[in-house]
């Protein structure tokens, strides 16, 4: 069967078999049956004329096919993990997998280091002194059993076809594709070995899904591809319009998700981890357990996340990292905020240095930008609307920039979006 003959195929609207579908992903794994260009031309086509829900399946299970799964059978504990699509200040993992641990289940989180404007869970806790985020199969479930969580790489044996084509996708406009982005999201979730899945699927400015309708149907291709591998998954559509609590940057997030474990913190990020939480629990068949918030509140979160940290290296009780330098952005007028915009505050982040241009690229743990107020909330003009962290005050300027208009004064701007929008089961 000649690529060509498949990529033609897709061109013109038909449907892909299983058998051309795994011929083209084992032949692009191994290098040996499609280049580089042929892929591309198929992700294209793939673009404009979709996939159905069996290719997506199909697709799926080809990629989950080109490497490792892992095995987490056998552990005394019900394992269950989230996966967010990434936004602005999303730190939520760092609070709900020592939640939800402390609440009687296993987490076994595969997380990335971030690219553009939305920052790495990886990248955030790097930032602790000593932290390592390299785990073998083996250390991972040997730290599920005694601890009962883990966030840490994934290991290059899992999905690496979607390794592969997610690289490809990148540079050839070719990763707005829902039936491609669910595939890719699934493929390594599949591998992690997780008995039930939440999926966060942010929607917003900041977001990927810019949109509910496109989040709404990326939600429904991820949690139709986990049900028919068996795995409980369900989906939230939450809100990406402004950024998550008041701090983005990594060691300022952490600073932020150790308030939350400390039975504080910003109401929306503790509302999305009990949500996220009880619905993690719900799937893993443990809906009667204790319930997240309480574990924020006793304690038990936080004297989980101790052990988390500590078992990867990381010293919990170390200072973590500042930026040399402060900078202010002040309120021009005053008034209620209507908005502050996700995309805005996440690029003059990455400006800052809290994030990266190429995967290559070095983070700075301590830069990024605190929120002095949030939609809803009064400034005053002259006041700080935002401080700016970094280690390079030449950055000021140009994250200012990006921040210009960032924050608008009501009665402007479109109503915020709701924090949870919708759920997909
Ligand atoms: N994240 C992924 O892992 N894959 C995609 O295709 C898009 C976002």
């Amino acid at each position: 069967m000649d690529p060509i003959d498949i990529i033609t195929a897709k061109r013109d609207g038909a449907e892909l078999t299983r058998n051309q579908i795994d011929r083209v992903i084992a032949g692009y794994a191994d290098g040996s049956g499609i280049s580089d260009e042929q892929m591309a031309a198929l992700c294209m086509a793939i673009v404009w004329r979709g996939m159905t829900r069996a290719e997506v399946a199909h697709w799926t299970e080809a990629m989950l096919r080109s490497g490792e799964r892992l095995d987490l059978t056998g552990l005394d504990r019900p394992t269950t993990d989230k996966h967010s699509t990434g936004g602005v200040g999303d730190k939520i993992t760092l609070p709900l997998t020592p939640a939800v641990v402390a609440c009687g289940a296993a987490v076994p989180q595969l997380s990335g280091r971030g690219l553009g404007h939305t920052g790495g869970t990886l990248d955030k806790l790097e930032s602790i002194p000593g932290w390592q985020a390299d785990l073998s199969p083996e250390r991972m479930r040997e730290q599920l059993r005694d601890v009962g969580g883990a966030v840490c790489a994934a290991g290059a044996g899992l999905a690496p076809a979607d390794r592969r084509l997610y690289a490809l996708r990148d540079v050839t406009g070719t990763v707005e594709s829902v039936p491609l982005i669910a595939a890719s999201i699934m493929s390594k979730k599949l591998a992690e070995g997780t008995g039930a899945l939440v999926l966060d699927v942010k929607v917003g400015s900041g977001a990927f899904m810019k949109d509910v309708e496109s989040a709404r149907e990326l939600a429904c291709a991820m949690v139709g591809i986990g049900t028919d591998h068996k795995v409980s998954t369900r989906a939230l559509l939450t809100a990406m319009d402004a950024p998550l609590g008041r701090a983005v940057g990594n060691a300022l997030e952490v600073e932020e998700a150790l308030e939350v474990l400390a039975g504080g913190g910003p109401e929306d990020v503790v509302r999305l981890t009990v949500e996220l939480g009880r619905e993690m629990l719900e799937a893993a068949g443990l809906s009667g357990a204790k319930d997240p918030a309480d574990a924020l509140a006793d304690g038990t979160a936080m004297d989980a996340w101790r052990a988390m940290v500590a078992a990867q290296g990381g010293d919990p009780d170390a200072p973590l990292p500042q930026a040399k330098e402060r900078g202010e952005v002040l309120a021009p007028a005053s008034g209620v905020l209507a908005s502050v915009d996700a995309h805005a505050v996440g690029i003059a982040a990455w400006r800052l240095g809290a994030g990266r241009a190429r995967k290559e690229d070095a983070v700075s743990p301590g830069a990024g930008v605190v929120l002095h107020a949030k939609p809803g909330e009064k400034v005053r003009a002259g006041r700080p609307l935002f401080t700016l962290h970094t280690d390079d005050p030449s950055r000021f300027r140009a994250a200012a920039e990006a921040l210009t208009g960032a924050a608008e004064l009501e009665p402007a701007g479109a109503k915020p979006l709701p924090l949870i929008i919708d759920r997909v089961e």
